[in-house]
């Protein structure tokens, strides 16, 4: 029975979210689904979906709270215990020792819910390689589709309950005891990127080596499951290991991923994707009207950012490279791998003085502006205009900044030009004054000779 004979009223209901509302539920399992809505329906006395569909169309507002109706968030920190431990001493280790010392270790916890996935991660990785070099090595993505969470991911901060099931050595380690809550330790808070991203239907992140993914996909039709594992092979590097929830298995049968445990359902990724499979990485095209505004805002900011006619480039607080236009790649004849590397690592980093740009902008949060900046490159010498705009959270934290590059290479030939014409019209002035001065001599002299 295909998922259209099943209920007609409640497809409608989906279509019509999917449709309006930029919600797209169609890859959901419907028992679970239908549970849910049941829920909701009964807290507003509807009868049948039918009617909710109706209640929808009267109440726009509906859309926007229906998250806390679908979107089951529970979660914990080190959740099936025994997993993580396996990860802890049988996977971390692997990735730590294949990398190079200097190399980023990318790590993304996808359906990260209230973020305790994320910190738990952070710190079996900060106990391996000890805070420093985590601090310097780590890029973590947290990320979900219910904003909802991810503000409550942010702060870090959790009740007596919701760390119990931290060893006490960790806790006093990374914790911080604020009256009745324990917030997490601010500086590895600050390593992780949380955003929202939906796994059946934005690109997927890249060069990932570990991705957790744990108690989302069984939320999944099993199509759907199978379109985000191809993007979760796409994510990975090729020793990257992907992290499933206990009661999750690898539904398609490609063998993209090879299990290195069964029973904790860790995998590493297995064979290339067919090109067909290639087509289900790029975003899926959502309905003009229902783009979400958050994602519809991401979007035009990179496209922004994209199709500037300067060249331009981020850098985070750690100045590391975060991201780069195709200009900015040209000019500075960037590689993909250099994302994520430290600025003054880069060819790139001999135009600017990353650390102290860093530190003037952590002093003063103002933009800088840096004129003529020789470029040498294969391209020739190139003069740059470089402005430096600190980039902020809400609170002030300097997040990292934005470089934009202005080619002035035309302005300064024709500023050297003008400076050489008028030194050697100084000069022809200063010889014409000398001219006229030994003329005015002789001139004299000769007046004096006839009297
Ligand atoms: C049960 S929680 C799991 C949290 C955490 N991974 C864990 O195992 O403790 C499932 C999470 O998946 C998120 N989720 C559901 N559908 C999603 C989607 N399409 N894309 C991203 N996250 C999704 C939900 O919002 C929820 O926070």
């Amino acid at each position: 029975m295909s998922i259209s004979d099943g209920n007609p009223e409640f497809e409608a209901l989906l279509n019509y979210l999917k449709q309006k509302c930029g919600c797209d539920l169609t890859g959901y399992k419907r028992d679970s689904l239908m549970r849910r809505f049941r829920h909701r329906m009964q807290q507003l006395n509807i009868e049948n979906y039918a009617h909710y569909l109706q209640y929808l169309q009267e109440h726009p507002q509906e859309c926007s709270s229906l998250d806390d109706t679908i979107f089951i968030n529970f979660s914990g920190f080190f959740r099936d215990r025994d997993a993580w431990d396996y990860l802890a001493n049988q996977i971390i280790p692997q990735i730590i020792t294949r990398k190079q010392p200097h190399e980023k270790i990318r790590v993304w916890s996808a359906g990260c819910a209230s973020g305790q996935e994320a910190y738990t991660l952070a710190m079996l990785l900060a106990e391996v390689l000890g805070i420093e070099q985590y601090l310097q090595r780590v890029q973590m993505f947290a990320t979900d589709v219910d904003e909802d969470t991810l503000k409550q991911a942010r702060p870090a901060s959790y009740s007596n309950l919701e760390v119990a099931d931290i060893e006490s050595g960790l806790l006093s380690k990374y914790f911080e005891q604020i009256e009745q809550r324990y917030v997490f330790d601010s500086k590895i808070r600050r390593t992780i990127f949380f955003g929202r991203h939906d796994l059946t239907v934005d690109a997927p992140m890249s060069k990932i080596d570990l991705l957790v993914c744990r108690n989302v996909l069984i939320y999944f039709q099993p199509e759907t499951q199978a379109a985000v594992l191809v993007r979760f092979h796409f994510a990975l590097t090729d020793n990257g290991f992907l992290f499933l929830g206990n009661s999750e298995s690898l539904t398609n049968n490609k063998q993209i991923f090879t299990p290195v445990s069964l029973k904790y359902r860790i995998f590493a990724k297995g064979q290339k994707l067919s090109l067909q499979d290639h087509l289900l990485i790029r975003p899926q095209t959502r309905n003009k009207k229902a783009v979400d505004p958050l994602t519809m805002q991401t979007r035009i900011t990179q496209a922004a950012f994209e199709t500037s006619p300067f060249a331009q480039f981020a850098v985070d607080q750690r100045r590391c490279l975060l991201m780069a236009n195709e200009k900015a790649y040209v000019l500075f004849g960037l590689k993909n791998s250099d994302i994520g590397a430290r600025l003054q690592d880069l060819e790139v980093g001999r135009v600017v003085n990353s650390w102290a740009f860093m530190r003037q902008l952590d002093r003063s949060r103002q933009p800088l502006s840096l004129k003529n900046v020789e470029w040498v490159s294969k391209l020739g010498i190139t003069y740059l205009d470089i402005h430096i705009t600190p980039i902020s959270d809400p609170s002030g934290q300097l997040l990292g900044a934005n470089l934009t590059f202005i080619d002035v290479t035309r302005n300064k030939c024709c500023e050297d030009e003008l400076e050489r014409l008028k030194s050697s019209l100084a000069k022809m002035t200063q010889e014409l004054q000398l001219t006229k001065e030994v003329l005015k001599q002789t001139n004299t002299e000769l007046g004096a000779d006839i009297a």
